[in-house]
C-alpha cells in the first residue's frame, strides 16, 4: 500500500480527481484510510463541529496538535493535512514556522493548510524551506470571518475575483502543492483549475475542481449545529444515534437487559 505525500497528491493533477475529507478522531481517521480516502484534513473546522465553539478563531495550537495525533496514529494511506489555527502565522515568521512543526512532529501531520495570503505569504515561504509542505486556502476563509462579517460567498465581485487569482498565483509561486478554494463562483474555480499547476481543490464552488474536500461530519448528518447548503447529505447519522440511545434507555427502564448485558 504506497502513502499519499505531497508530492504524489501535486501529481494526481490532470489525471485524477482527489477526494478529501476531514477527520478529527482516530476511529474516523481509521474508516476513512479503510475506505480508500486520498487526504484526510484535521481542519479547525473541530472547533464549530465537536467543540461547540461559535467559530474557528477559538480554536487552539494545543488543540490542533491534539486532534492532529489521534487522526495520525490510524492513517496508513492517505495524506493527513493539518490547519494551522487562527493567529499561529501572523506572530512572526519564527513563530509560524514552529506551530508548523509542532503540527508535523507532535502532530504527526505530513503537510499543513494556511488561509490567506496577504500578511503570511513570508512565513508560507519559511514553513516550506523548514521543509514542510504547503497547502494553501482563498476564497471563504472561515478564520476572518470577524473581518468579512460572516460566511458569504467570496470573489463574486470582479475586484475581489482578481485579488483571489493573484493570491493563488503568489502561493503558487511560493511553492504550496495544492490549494483549497473555498465558496466562489464557478467560473473563477473553473479559471484556477485551469491556469494553476498544483491541485485546486474545491468546497461549495459549484463545479468539478482537481478535488473536492468536505467535512465529513456535515455528509455524516453527526453535527449539532447547521450544514452548508453545497453539502450532499450521506447519512442521518444523529437520528440513527438517537433511535439507538432511545433505544437503549427504554430497555434499561424495561428491564430488559440481561445480566451480561450490564
Ligand atoms: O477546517 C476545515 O474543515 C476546512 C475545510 C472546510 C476546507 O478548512
Amino acid at each position: 500500500m504506497n502513502r499519499m505525500t505531497s508530492v504524489t497528491f501535486r501529481d494526481r493533477k490532470g489525471a485524477e480527481p482527489i477526494a478529501m475529507l476531514t477527520a478529527y478522531d482516530h476511529v474516523t481517521a481509521t474508516i476513512l484510510d479503510e475506505a480508500g480516502i486520498d487526504a484526510i484534513l484535521v481542519g479547525d473546522s473541530v472547533g464549530t463541529t465537536l467543540l461547540g465553539y461559535q467559530d474557528t478563531t477559538r480554536v487552539s495550537m494545543d488543540e490542533m496538535v491534539h486532534h492532529t495525533a489521534a487522526v495520525s496514529r490510524g492513517v496508513h494511506r492517505a495524506l493527513v493535512v493539518a490547519d494551522l489555527p487562527f493567529l499561529s502565522m501572523h506572530l512572526g515568521t519564527h513563530h509560524g514556522v514552529a506551530c508548523a512543526g509542532r503540527l508535523v512532529r507532535e502532530g504527526g501531520a505530513q503537510a499543513v493548510k494556511v488561509e490567506g495570503c496577504r500578511g503570511v505569504l513570508e512565513t508560507v515561504r519559511a514553513i516550506i524551506e523548514a521543509g514542510i509542505p504547503v497547502m494553501g486556502h482563498l476564497g471563504l476563509t472561515p478564520q476572518s470571518v470577524h473581518a468579512l462579517g460572516g460566511y458569504a460567498r467570496r470573489g463574486r465581485e470582479a475586484a475581489e475575483a482578481a485579488a483571489i487569482r493573484r493570491d493563488a498565483q503568489l502561493l503558487e509561486a511560493a511553492g504550496v502543492f495544492g490549494l483549497v478554494l473555498e465558496c466562489v463562483p464557478a467560473p473563477l474555480a473553473r479559471d484556477l483549475t485551469e491556469t494553476l499547476d498544483i491541485p485546486v481543490i474545491g468546497i461549495g464552488c459549484g463545479t468539478p475542481c482537481d478535488g473536492q474536500v468536505l467535512v465529513s461530519n456535515d455528509i455524516l448528518g453527526w453535527n449539532a449545529g447547521p450544514v452548508p447548503g453545497f453539502v450532499r447529505g450521506y447519512l442521518d447519522t444523529r437520528s440513527l444515534w438517537r433511535k439507538a440511545f432511545q433505544q437503549y434507555i427504554a430497555d434499561v427502564q424495561a428491564g430488559a437487559l440481561t445480566e451480561e448485558d450490564r
